[in-house]
């Protein structure tokens, strides 16, 4: 007994010694690096990052400083939201690698082009690029046109008023039908007749939204638990995931199908296909597995699907709360479409897209992703020891440090943003004061926007691969709802409901993977006039 004891005092010092002993060396290696650092008694827990996007730029306001390193026993952690230092941090993509090791949990159908790093990266960023071509960005204009017709009649807005209990859950439909139909070629619709095909437990539209409802769930418990767990939800997620990976593996078989049946190489090219034909390369050197289609098929479905409708949502919700920006983005949209603002189908990517992009929508997207940073931080880390200029002083940044851009912070920062104004909401929005921060009118009047302190797409080499996909898909959807529908909260336009709504936006929010409203966020769709 006495021994026991003894055996556990013991190695408890062990263990108190090495983590000791480790914080020294971290201690001494920030100290080294000449940035300012701080010590955290322990690795800060992965829980906290939802607040990043809650403090913004508070941290390093504590701080005095826009660059510093938290030291923990298990390693360091270089903060920042310097637009310097993030754009050498994104510029030099050799130096400063994604940690791919953190990624690795994404890989649940195979090798993804995000958690993958150096040549591997290369050659899937290669395969995927050439499909994000103008005629994808036309057929992302028109599909999203015929999807949003179809989602504000799925809401009865045909009636005059469509009232959206949680207008997230719809945003997330409408863009996995947006790339479905962009990435596969498969359309999917709202009145969702539940087909079974044979040799399936799930419709497709089942599978693929319960998956990606639930991917938090698939990365985080292994497929054994969820296997053997008694739960119904854990079922479901275990057949969603096996249901997409057969839909995956039907489309990939009927791609091979049709590439040997066409001689044809000249027809354009989806996502699907680009990747499928990257399998059968003969050439070793640019082939790749088949398990890195699906990988990436799944992961692109994932970096398009929520940011997109998460996007929506927030500026939608915006839009309701300030009517006044509202009008003025509806008198727009009547300039630059006149006669035709009631025949969507008649609008083109080549005539309107860039016009309605130059104005209020495009301040409404620019304005929405600054102050809700779909991704709130980008994590980045230097395999080998790295120098950073950082106010004009070199300093020397220790090999596997852990170096994250704070997208929130930078885009909060006072020194290249107004400050949230004294508007009458804000005293019931409370911190971070999103509304009162929503100042679209900025970007208007095209003021200089100081290069990296706005990074909603990151930068360089690493930056988003959809990022005028996502553009077209917001701007053809704002125009679709706005040409006719003015929103407005589910509670009405008076004050106390516009204070409600921006307490909502400003409290209610958090992160998982992405920003998103943590409850639902009603609004309603009313006919203008
Ligand atoms: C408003 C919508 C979107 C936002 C704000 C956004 C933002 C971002 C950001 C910040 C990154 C870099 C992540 C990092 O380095 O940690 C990224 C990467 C990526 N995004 Fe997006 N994204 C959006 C929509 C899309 C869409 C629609 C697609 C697909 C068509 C897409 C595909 C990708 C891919 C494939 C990457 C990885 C690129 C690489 O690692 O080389 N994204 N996105
Ligand atoms: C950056 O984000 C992390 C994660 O939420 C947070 O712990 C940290 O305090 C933030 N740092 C700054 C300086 O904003
Ligand atoms: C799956 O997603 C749905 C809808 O968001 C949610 O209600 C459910 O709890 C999730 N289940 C699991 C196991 O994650
Ligand atoms: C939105 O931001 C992008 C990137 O900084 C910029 O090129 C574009 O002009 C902005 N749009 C508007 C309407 O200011």
């Amino acid at each position: 007994m006495v021994s026991l004891v003894l055996i556990a005092l013991v190695l408890l010092l062990v263990l108190f010694y090495s983590q000791y002993r480790a914080l020294q060396r971290n201690i001494r290696s920030a100290r080294d690096s000449g940035l300012k650092y701080v010590v955290a008694p322990s690795w800060l827990p992965l829980s906290l990052f939802y607040r990043t996007w809650a403090i913004g730029y508070e941290p390093f306001e504590k701080q005095g400083v826009d660059t510093f390193i938290i030291v923990s026993p298990a390693g360091n952690v270089m903060w920042t939201c310097d637009p310097d230092v993030i754009l050498q941090l994104t510029a030099r993509h050799n130096d400063f690698v994604k940690p791919t090791e953190m990624l690795g949990m994404l890989n649940i159908y195979g090798p993804t082009i995000t958690a993958a790093e150096g040549d591997e990266h290369r050659r899937y960023r290669k395969i995927a690029a050439p499909f994000l071509n103008e005629d994808t960005h036309q057929t992302v204009w028109t599909e999203t046109i015929s999807q949003a017709q179809s989602m504000l009649e799925h809401w009865n807005c045909n009636k005059g008023v469509g009232v959206v209990p949680d207008v997230n859950v719809d945003a997330n439909r409408f863009a996995l039908h947006v790339l479905s139909k962009a990435f596969f070629n498969r359309p999917m619709a709202w009145d969702d007749k539940t087909v079974i095909p044979p040799g399936h437990k799930l419709s497709y539209s089942k599978a693929i939204s319960t998956v990606f409802k639930n991917y938090s769930t698939l990365f985080m418990i292994p497929k054994p638990v969820l296997k053997i767990s008694p739960a119904q939800e854990h079922k479901l997620c275990l057949e969603a995931y096996d249901e997409f990976k057969i839909y995956m593996e039907e489309m990939v078989a009927d791609e091979k199908q049709h590439i040997a049946s066409t001689q044809d190489s000249s027809d354009n090219d989806n996502l699907l296909q680009n990747f499928v034909k990257a399998s059968q390369s003969p050439d070793t050197e640019t082939q790749i597995p088949d398990a890195a289609v699906f990988g990436n098929l799944f992961i692109f479905t994932l970096a398009g699907h929520e940011t997109s409708a998460n996007t929506l949502t927030f500026a939608l919700s915006l839009l309701a709360c300030r009517p006044d920006f509202q009008a003025a983005l509806h008198a727009d949209i009547n300039d630059i479409l006149g006669a035709r603002r009631d025949t969507p189908a008649s609008w083109t990517y080549p005539q309107d897209y860039s016009r309605l992009m130059d104005g209020h929508i495009g301040a409404l997207m620019n304005e929405t992703i600054r102050l809700y940073t779909v991704l709130p931080f980008i994590p980045k880390t230097n395999p080998s020891v790295q120098s950073l200029t950082v106010d004009g002083n070199k300093h020397i940044l220790a090999a596997n440090t852990l170096a994250i851009v704070n997208t929130s912070a930078v885009h909060r920062h006072p020194k290249y943003w107004l400050q949230p104004s004294s508007s009458p909401t804000k005293a019931a929005e409370g911190p971070p004061y999103a509304l009162s921060s929503f100042r679209p009118e900025f970007w208007l009047n095209k003021q200089n926007v100081v290069p990296g302190s706005f990074v909603p797409f990151a930068e360089g080499f690493r930056s988003c691969l959809g990022t005028r996909f996502a553009k077209v898909e917001f701007c053809a959807a704002v125009a679709t709802i706005c040409a006719e529908f003015e929103v407005q909260l589910i509670g009405g336009t008076d004050t106390e409901a516009i204070k409600a709504g921006a307490r909502r936006i400003s409290q209610e929010v958090k992160f998982e993977m992405g920003l998103k409203p943590s409850d639902a966020i009603g609004l309603r769709f009313v006919k203008r006039r």
